[in-house]
């Protein structure tokens, strides 16, 4: 028997979210079983736990996009049992069983060896949040974008995206300015690296179709009027990274942007993203975040927790990244 959070739904449609205690014959088909250590709460989690989005496409589920453990029982070639793990995506958690759980059973094909650098935690304290932080780094990376080309925008920026990418880009030597509705945590974020701080209201409202070029270049994780404007406001020839959707999944846009001043809009999934680009990106975050980064940036919650904090995650009252413990 095993521990796993479980979400259910009853003939009526209505979704509960429980802790219980699961057989191993209950677990879907893999090749590998693992023995999870932690997990995390992303963004997708706490719509999957709450209900509010549509992640889980069947029931019984159990969430959990990323996962860090032992592997157990292996038939595969890559993996054996006693190698250390890390799942992120991969439809996991919606369409798989996934890390909320003391046990998973998985494709080896999505699975990535633990990079050294960092242990089963900190791995999950990086989560899907900082690996996907980081393909939006490489990204504006990969289109020019160097430091010296100017100011970069990081939106949702107390997000567990946004502090991974104002780490990331700090690191790095960019000119980070954080746009948040959280002012109050000013010294979070300047400490995570941020040179200036904007209020998000002087973005999320509907804007105009060019406006002051000011960014060379911005992740944004939250869509919508705030992206639309983000694309307004970058300077010409730059590259915006769009990975989320916080505000919105509309994007009330003109091609103003693309057509007279060659932005770039880049978009990021981190879901599907071929192997050899994961192991090229932990590579990355195994180069540049310290324990102290990380710690900065997260806190640690059982497994008992996970319900109530996935609907304060929603209404943007977490701070950075949430580690759940499994051991
Ligand atoms: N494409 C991918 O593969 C991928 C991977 C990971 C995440 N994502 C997406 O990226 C987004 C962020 O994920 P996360 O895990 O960082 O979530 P998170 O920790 O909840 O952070 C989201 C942040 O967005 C800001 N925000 C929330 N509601 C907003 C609103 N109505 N208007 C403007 N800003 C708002 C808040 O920052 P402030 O309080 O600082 O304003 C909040 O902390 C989500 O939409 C998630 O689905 C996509």
């Amino acid at each position: 028997m095993f521990k796993a959070l479980l979400i259910e739904k009853n003939e009526e449609g209505q979704q509960r979210v429980s802790v219980k205690q699961l057989d191993e014959a209950q677990l879907p088909d893999g090749d590998v079983t693992v023995k999870v250590d932690c997990s995390t709460l992303n963004y997708k989690d706490a719509l999957a736990i709450t209900g509010k989005g549509p992640v889980v496409k069947h029931f019984p589920m159990v969430p959990g996009i990323d996962l860090a453990g032992i592997v157990e029982v292996s038939s595969s070639d890559e993996f054996k049992p006693g190698d250390a793990v890390v799942l992120n995506g991969w439809g996991v958690g919606e369409q798989h069983w996934g890390g909320l759980a003391e046990k998973a059973r998985l494709d080896s094909r999505w699975l990535i060896a633990k990079p050294d650098a960092f242990t089963a935690q900190q791995t999950m304290a990086i989560g899907t949040a900082g690996y996907t932080a980081m393909l939006c780094v490489m990204a504006l990376e990969q289109h020019g974008i160097t430091p010296d080309r100017g100011d970069i925008l990081v939106t949702g920026a107390n997000g567990g995206v946004g502090s991974y990418a104002i780490s990331l880009l700090s690191r790095l030597g960019y000119r980070v300015v954080a746009s948040t509705g959280r002012p109050q945590e000013a010294d979070y974020l300047r400490q995570l690296g941020a040179q200036d701080i904007i209020d998000r209201k002087a973005l999320s409202e509907p804007g105009r179709a060019l406006a002051k070029p000011r960014w060379a270049g911005a992740v944004d994780s939250v869509g919508s009027h705030t992206l639309a404007n983000v694309l307004a406001s970058t300077q010409y020839g730059g590259t915006v990274a769009a990975c989320g959707l916080a505000q919105g999944m509309d994007l009330p846009a003109t091609v103003a942007p693309f057509i007279l001043r060659g932005i770039t809009l880049a978009g990021i999934d981190s879901v599907m993203r071929p192997k050899a680009d994961r192991i090229e990106a932990w590579r990355r975050l195994s180069e540049l975040l310290t324990a102290k980064d990380i710690d900065a940036i997260t806190t640690t919650i059982n497994l008992e927790s996970a319900v109530e904090t996935a609907a304060l995650l929603l209404e943007g009252k977490v701070r950075g990244r949430v580690v759940v413990t499994l051991d």
